[in-house]
Order: C-alpha cells, then sequence, then structure tokens
C-alpha cells in the first residue's frame, strides 16, 4: 500500500516510461499462450477456471480483459494479478524485462520489510550459500555425483543447483553472520530449534534443487541424499534419528509455497512449453535436469506429489496437452493411473508415456539422448487409450462374469467425465463407446446410458467437468435494473466516449456529473472516471488501460469495456457524447418534476408514482454508493 502510494506519486514519470516501453500482448503472451483474433490475441484467462479463450488482449488499445470474469487492466495490473506481485514489485519486474534503469528506492527502514520480503530474500541468499558450497572444497562429493549422473556445468548453472554442508550448524552460522535472524529461517525451514532452542541445519550433505517461481523468486529447496551421507564424520543427529533421512527433503509449506501449486522448473519450461504447446511433466527433479539437458525443455516434474488439479489449471494457462512420463515400474503405473483419472476431467489432450528398461527419463535421456527421448514422448498413449487396454486386460484375465463386469465398470466410470464433457472429441468418443460395446457385446448407445447412469451415481463425479473444487464459478449476471434502457445507453456513450478520447472531458466537464447517472453502478464508475480525469495535469494522458487497472471491482471493469467498445462502434465521440448528455438533462429535469408532484398530493396516479419512485430510489442510493467528491484542483486549460 505505501509502497504503491509513494510511488505512483513521486514517480509516476516512471510508469509511463515502463508503460510505452511494455507491450501487453508480449508480457501476457510469456504467461498464457494467445492467438490473433482479428486486430486482438485470446487466449485462456488465468484468473479463474477458463473452458474457452475469454481473455482478450488488446496491443493497440494496451489492456487485456476477461469476458467471463472481467478481470482487465494494463500492463501492471497484470502483473500484479499474475504474480501477486505489489504496483511497486510489478513496476520492476517490467522494467527489468524490458531493461529500463529504476531510481533507486530506498526501502523505508528494515522493519517496514514484510515477513514475505524477508523470506525471499532468506532462499535467495541460502541459494547461493549451497551454489558456493558446491563449487568449493564441501562440494566435493556432490560434484562427482553430479559428474557420475553426466550433469554438466552450465546446467548445474542454469538449474542454480548447490548442496549442503555435512554439519550440522554449517547454514545456520553463516546466516547468523549475515544478519538473517533465526526466525526467519525457522519460518523458510531452512533449520529447526534443537529443545536448548539453538537452530540446526534442516538439509545436510544433499545436493539442493532450489524451487523457483514464475517471477523467479526461489521459494523452497528440494535436497537429495547423497551417496556418502552415511559414511560422514562427525554428523550427530540432535534428534537421536537416523542420519540418512529419506531420499528427499522438501522445504515444508510456507505463505509462499504449496507443493500442490508448484512445478519444478516451470520458470525454465514456460516459453518451450507455450512454443511447443505441449507439457511434459516428469517425477523426479533430476528427471527435469536431464531431459533439460539433453534439449527437450518443456519439461517440468511435480514434487513428490501426485498432479493436483491446480498443475492442471497452471499448465492449461500455457498450452492444451500434457505428455506424462512415468518410470515403467508399478510405482510408476500407479501413478499414472491415479493421473488419467484426475485428468480425464479437464479438456487437456493427455498422453501417457513410459520409459523403457527400468530407467528413468534422466538416465535415458544422459545414455539416449533428448532425440530419443522425443520419440518416447511421440509415442505417448492417448489416455482414454491407456484406460481401455489396462481394463480390456483386467476383462480378459477374469474367468468370472462379475469380475468382466467390474472392469468394464471401471472403465466406463472412469471414462465418464471425458465422455460427457465432451472434453475428447466425437470420433474418439465413438470409437471408445464402440469398443466397449462390442467388448460387452452391447450397443454404443446402451453404453453411453450406462455411463450416464455410472457417472450421476459415482460421487465427486458431475456432468459438469471440473465442478469438484471448481476455481471460479461464472458469475450470475447482473441483477436487470428498473432503469430504462435509453439512460443506460446515454450513460454508457458518455462514458465510452470519455475513455476513448480524454480531451473531451475538457469541453464537457462543467456539464458532467453523476447526478445525471440514476443506475448505481454506472455512477460509481463515473465518480471514479471523474477522478481519473480531474487528477490528470494533461487530459490527453489519459489512457483506458490505466483508468482500467485502477477499477478493483470486476463490475465496474466490465462496464468500462462495454462502454468503449460501444462507443467505439458508434465512433464520433463529440456528438455522442453531447447528444447522450442532452438526453440525461432532459430526463434528470422530468426526475425532479416528477419527485415535488409525488410529495404534493394527486400529482400523478398511483402506478406511475411507483415508477416514478423507482426511479428516484434508485438515484438517491446512486448518490449514497459512491462517495465522490469533486477535486477542487485547477481545471484543464483549453474548455
Ligand atoms: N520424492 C520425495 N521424497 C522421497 C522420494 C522422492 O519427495 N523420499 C520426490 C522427489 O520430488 C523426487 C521424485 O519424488 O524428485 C521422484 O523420485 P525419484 O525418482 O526417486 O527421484 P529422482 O529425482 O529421479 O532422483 P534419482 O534419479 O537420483 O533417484
Ligand atoms: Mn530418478
Amino acid at each position: 500500500m505505501l509502497e504503491s502510494d509513494a510511488m505512483s506519486n513521486s514517480s509516476g514519470h516512471i510508469f509511463q516510461v515502463v508503460r510505452q516501453a511494455a507491450r501487453i500482448e508480449e508480457i501476457v503472451g510469456e504467461h498464457i499462450a494467445l492467438r490473433p483474433a482479428g486486430r486482438e490475441f485470446v487466449g485462456l484467462c488465468p484468473f479463474h477456471e477458463d473452458r474457452r479463450p475469454s481473455m482478450y488482449v488488446s496491443p493497440q488499445k494496451q489492456i487485456f480483459y476477461c469476458f467471463v470474469c472481467a478481470a482487465g487492466g494494463d500492463v501492471f495490473k497484470f502483473v500484479e494479478n499474475y504474480h501477486k506481485m505489489s504496483k511497486g514489485e510489478a513496476l520492476r519486474f517490467l522494467a527489468q524485462r524490458y531493461g529500463i534503469a529504476l531510481p533507486e528506492y530506498r526501502s523505508a527502514s528494515p522493519q517496514a520489510h514484510s515477513q514475505r520480503d524477508r523470506i525471499y530474500e532468506a532462499n535467495v541468499w541460502a541459494a547461493q550459500y549451497f551454489q558456493k558450497n558446491l563449487l568449493g572444497s564441501i562440494g566435493e562429493t556432490a560434484r562427482q555425483y553430479l559428474t557420475a549422473r553426466g550433469v554438466n556445468a552450465a546446467t548445474i548453472e542454469r538449474f542454480k543447483i548447490g548442496c549442503a554442508e555435512t554439519q550440522w550448524t554449517a547454514l545456520a552460522a553463516a546466516a547468523a553472520k549475515k544478519g538473517i535472524s533465526q526466525e526467519t529461517l525457522l519460518a523458510v525451514g531452512l533449520v529447526k530449534s534443537r529443545s536448548d532452542g539453538s537452530p540446526y541445519d534442516v538439509f545436510r550433505n544433499r545436493l539442493m534443487f532450489p524451487i523457483i517461481d514464475l517471477s523467479d523468486r526461489v521459494i523452497a529447496f528440494g535436497g537429495r541424499i547423497l551417496p556418502t551421507a552415511a559414511s560422514a564424520q562427525g554428523t550427530e543427529s540432535p534428534a537421536g534419528g537416523d542420519q540418512d533421512g529419506p531420499k528427499y527433503l522438501n522445504s515444508p509449506e510456507t505463505a509462499l509455497f504449496s507443493k500442490r501449486e508448484t512445478l519444478y522448473a516451470l520458470n525454465l519450461a514456460r516459453q518451450p512449453l507455450i512454443r511447443k504447446q505441449m507439457a511434459v511433466v516428469v517425477e523426479g527433479y533430476m528427471d527435469v535436469v536431464g531431459c533439460h539437458q539433453a534439449g527437450v525443455e518443456n519439461v517440468v516434474a511435480t514434487l513428490g506429489t501426485a498432479m493436483t488439479e491446480q498443475h492442471i489449471h497452471m499448465l492449461r494457462r500455457f498450452c492444451n496437452r500434457v505428455a506424462l512420463v512415468f518410470d515403467s515400474d508399478d510405482a510408476g503405473r500407479r501413478a499414472a493411473d491415479r493421473a488419467i483419472e484426475l485428468l480425464l476431467r479437464y479438456p487437456v489432450d493427455v498422453r501417457i508415456a513410459h520409459v523403457p528398461d527400468g530407467k528413468d527419463p534422466c538416465d535415458f535421456c544422459m545414455a539416449h539422448g533428448g532425440e530419443a527421448f522425443e520419440k518416447i514422448l511421440a509415442q505417448a498413449r492417448d489416455s482414454l487409450e491407456y484406460a481401455w487396454e489396462k481394463m480390456y486386460a483386467m476383462f480378459q484375465a477374469s474367468d468370472s462374469l462379475a469380475g468382466k463386469q467390474r472392469a468394464s465398470e471401471a472403465l466406463m466410470r472412469l471414462v465418464a467425465p471425458a465422455i460427457l464433457n465432451s472434453t475428447v472429441d466425437p470420433i474418439r468418443r465413438g470409437l471408445l463407446q464402440k469398443n466397449i460395446a462390442d467388448l460387452v457385446g452391447i450397443s454404443p448407445d446402451e453404453v453411453h446410458a450406462r455411463i450416464r447412469k455410472l457417472s450421476a451415481a459415482a460421487p465427486g463425479t458431475t456432468n459438469n467437468a471440473g465442478a469438484t473444487g471448481a476455481v471460479g464459478a461464472v458469475a450470475p449476471p447482473p441483477e436487470p435494473t428498473t432503469v430504462d434502457v435509453g439512460v443506460q445507453r446515454a450513460g454508457l456513450w458518455i462514458i465510452g466516449s470519455l475513455v476513448s478520447d480524454f480531451t473531451l472531458y475538457a469541453l464537457f466537464r462543467e456539464r458532467i456529473s453523476i447526478d445525471l447517472f440514476p443506475e448505481p453502478a454506472m455512477a460509481s464508475l463515473l465518480a471514479r472516471l471523474l477522478e481519473y480525469l480531474e487528477e490528470l495535469t494533461d487530459s490527453s494522458t489519459g489512457n483506458l488501460a490505466e483508468f482500467m487497472a485502477l477499477l478493483d471491482d470486476p463490475e465496474l471493469v466490465r462496464l468500462v469495456m462495454q462502454a468503449q467498445t460501444e462507443a467505439e462502434r458508434g465512433g464520433n465521440f463529440k456528438q455522442k457524447l453531447e447528444d447522450s448528455l442532452n438526453r440525461l438533462e432532459e430526463l434528470s429535469q422530468l426526475r425532479s418534476t416528477a419527485a415535488t408532484d409525488i410529495d404534493s398530493p394527486g400529482g400523478a396516479t398511483p402506478d406511475e408514482a411507483a415508477r416514478l419512485k423507482t426511479v428516484v430510489d434508485t438515484r438517491m442510493l446512486a448518490a449514497k454508493t459512491n462517495k465522490l467528491r469533486r477535486p477542487l484542483g485547477p481545471r484543464p486549460q483549453g474548455g
């Protein structure tokens, strides 16, 4: 809050510079897949669970706008919302992206630092600390291990891989020297407390993989045990537990890190993912590292958890095909089954691949190279086919009727969401239904009916994909108001004309007043617009994108978009603005006459009186809901 206020007042100029340098279609396009549509671009909205592309990006207006959830604004707003950044952070992000040097900001005081910032800083420091370890004498074992696995120096650098010392307090001591508080270290899970309160390192003798989010912030670590841990000297567990610990140790969940919402290396894989329109999901850190080194860069990994809905949403922002690559052991097959069950509920093209010879993707890539790995991906089996084959095997293996029925019903239940939600194309769906029909000896129609029934009976499955834990349901359309369409339209035109040509304000400033606007939402939109206009020193610097970004209420964003579109359709903003003002002034006069008539008995018929009263009430509500104080600043010149 403080930061953004300070910045917008003291350095509005730098925002202008960055805004001019930034291309919204470029920035949005780096975060979600966009395709051209006329003069604009469209893509899946990242701010709600979007099924059809409803996010529009206009290079000409420099705005983004979602027709479903009404998220919208300028390039800063997009970055703020997407990365959950403050305005200042978004400024820094964009300035860096376009190579613009920012004036130095003095962070007010160390205390003003938020807990979040401290956590990021501790993680960044720790990542560098681990990297330094790896390069020094401490890193001998780790380097040997990496070499044995075929990981080269460039890859180590790219993934910022490091290692943790064998000692129990190395990191804690180094951090203390750096002035990083024990409290912060505890919060990020880099240390734990002994019973006497002194800290000890959580990660010891491990290969360290920093987990980095889409804003390039280190949010957590994954630590892989190094092979010689057991032989390490002088290590005594304060907890008295075993010294090796699990093969992998991850940072605990914090406000910044949730495994369910994180994919390892998405920061590095994002662009390749968008380019190839396919995401490859593997199981391990090492697998990602190996694939990238072999030149296959659209690869990410889950963090020791099964795929979650959140992961799917993240990936669907970038592409609509997902290939899951599993080891060919039993665990890998089970993981594949679980993932399929979930993924079939979404309109994503899911494929399943297994790495042959009991190898994992990392070792496979190291041994056979990226091209061979791409071949495995190309041969990945369609998820429906995979489900079918699995069931077919079960069906054949069972010699009892009941067993066969169980197998076929299991399949039908599994594919039900995909089939009922038409997330698969009709041909594939038809083929699958025919296959099942042939096998079971009933008609495809009967198969379909059966699927419907099974799906209705199954808990957690509905005819509406994603309804289980849907992120943001589409908001119901706003209640129709009692305001007549003519007034509504005039209001829209006034606002639409003003945001299409900000210089018009000077011409009509005296006449534009929120009292003319009987509809509450529109009145408060106008109030916000007037505030914005009055603060501009030069009305020609008015900017729709910037104004939109100031609106926090999606309803207002929706309205301003509607207004702008309507006005643009008609063109001739000045004329339209004038006509609409005339119309509203006329109506306003009528209304005030009517209002006095209601008070004087015998004025209007009861029906009319009731209707007019509604209009008056709406207007009073409008006056109450908006807290407009017209600033008393100097008037713009040239009116
Ligand atoms: N994992 C974990 N905890 C464990 C084991 C595994 O969190 N005790 C997670 C890690 O995210 C790991 C992934 O599961 O990356 C896959 O495990 P595995 O295949 O054993 O790890 P790799 O990264 O492939 O490592 P390596 O090839 O060196 O065995
Ligand atoms: Mn592995």
